[in-house]
């Protein structure tokens, strides 16, 4: 079955996500009708939509069967493919980082900074992390009763842990927001470099994309001069300095690396803060229960996690014929692993359209799953549980004060604005 037209345009376009209930619907509808069926919306190659938890990690857990390198690995308009290839020589990617490669190369580039995104090493950030906690804190409170919590904390706090993470000075924060937002807001006109209503997405803004990657890479062409002059402890003289298969990094493999560690390092995390206090905000009660209780604020980062779920897709391409969920994939087809679908699996989660930080087990696919999962989580698990750590002990009370809005996009996005009124003691 072919997912019909309305559906498909639905679940890629940029305005659907912002509203929230019409991507929601959708995937409700294929989950029950046609969990795993071909989309071919106008001006795109076709793509099969993979909706079910179940499905999801199949189809990761398989990453020789299911390549990210072959083709795009975000969905790109056949003119957009076109373009970014006449651009690469060839290649459908504009980047090549871990997300665009396979074994052995994803292997080898993974393991070089791996260790530094385990438990047991990020523990030793604990402290300065609590301590940029406390900073936005107190600016939240000097601001009085009032303030964007997207805009005025949860934006920034990410951002400044992954910039001295990887080793970006705190007066370059700024620049790597407005680059970061440039790339990932590309479809909002609030957002996107030229102000422009365009679809987001490679194949109607790849002029434009293509200039803040070039602006990401001339930065760090320059961080990758000064680390090799004089490494630090940090991500950035990893990268500059280290060597996969014996050989030091590719220019292109190395830019890629700095983009995807500043981008995917701050925006996610930050929608995820953004969309736990909009949830907050709007129904005090979970407030209340997790204020009186800090033992829920783990569980209350998992659901946020969940609830929000920034990263909205990823594509793999099939290596070879297979069969997946009864249906007969062919080598080369490319599919959609949609995370927000699985993350409202009616399989997996009761009442999924609940927000409910007592939620167990909350096995959500938000971070992916497999030899790709997200590098940086137990980094982002942290960085929000101090966040809430600190924030419950002086946050009295809290609501909204005007309607929160989502970013417009279809690949990384989440709430852009979300005011509230707050006491503070
Ligand atoms: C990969 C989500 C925070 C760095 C991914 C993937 C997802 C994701 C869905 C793809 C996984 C797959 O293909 O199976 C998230 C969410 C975050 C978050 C929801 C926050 C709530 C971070 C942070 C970093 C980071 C803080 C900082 C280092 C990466 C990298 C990859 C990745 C480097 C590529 C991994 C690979 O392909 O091997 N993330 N991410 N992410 N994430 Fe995150």
């Amino acid at each position: 079955m072919k997912i019909p037209s309305d559906v498909a345009a639905t679940i890629i376009d940029p305005r659907a996500y912002a509203a929230g209930k019409p991507v929601d619907d959708a995937f409700a509808w294929l989950r029950k009708e046609a969990p795993l069926a071909v989309a071919e919306p106008d001006g795109y190659d076709p793509f099969w939509v993979v909706t079910r938890h179940a499905d999801i990690l199949d189809v990761e857990r398989q990453n020789e069967l299911f390549h990210n390198g072959d083709r795009s690995a975000t969905l790109t308009t056949i003119e957009g493919d076109r373009k970014v290839r006449a651009m690469m020589g060839g290649s459908p990617h504009l980047v090549r980082s871990l997300v665009q490669m396979d074994n052995p190369d994803h292997m080898g580039y993974r393991r070089l900074t791996q260790g530094a995104f385990v438990p047991q090493n990020l523990r030793k950030l604990e402290d300065r992390i609590r301590e940029i906690a406390n900073g936005f804190i107190d600016h939240m409170a000097a601001m009085g009763e009032r303030c964007d919590f997207a805009r005025d904390v949860a934006f920034l706090y990410p951002l400044q842990v992954i910039m001295e993470v990887l080793g970006v000075p705190e007066s370059d924060e700024p620049r790597m927001l407005k680059l970061t937002q440039e790339l990932f807001g590309a479809a909002d006109p609030e957002l996107n470099r030229t102000g422009a209503e365009t679809t987001g997405d490679v194949g109607s803004g790849v002029d434009t994309i293509q200039s803040v990657v070039m602006d990401f890479m001339t930065y760090f062409a320059g961080i990758t001069e000064d680390r090799r002059a004089r490494p630090r402890d940090d991500i950035a003289s990893i990268i500059a300095n280290g060597e996969v298969a014996g050989q030091p990094l590719g220019h292109l493999e190395a830019m890629s690396y700095y983009i995807i560690v500043a981008t995917a390092g701050h925006d996610t995390t930050s929608s995820t803060t953004a969309g736990a206090m909009w949830e907050m905000a709007r129904n005090p009660e979970v407030f209340s229960r997790v204020k009186a209780n800090p033992a829920l604020i783990p569980g209350l980062v998992e659901e946020s996690i969940r609830w929000v779920t920034p990263v909205k897709h990823f594509m793999r391409t099939a290596t070879a014929d297979a069969e997946l969920a009864g249906r007969k994939i062919a080598k080369g087809d490319w599919l959609m692993l949609s995370y927000p679908s699985g993350n409202r699996d009616e399989a997996v989660f009761t009442d999924p359209f609940v927000f409910d930080p007592e939620r167990t087990p909350n096995k959500h696919v938000a971070f992916g799953y497999g030899a790709h999962v997200c590098l940086g989580q137990h980094l982002a698990r942290m960085e929000m549980r101090v966040l809430w750590e600190e924030l419950f002990k002086r946050l009295e009370a809290i609501e909204l004060d005007g309607e929160p809005k989502n970013m417009t996009a279809s690949f990384v996005c989440g709430p852009k604005s979300v005011p509230v009124r707050f006491k503070m003691n």
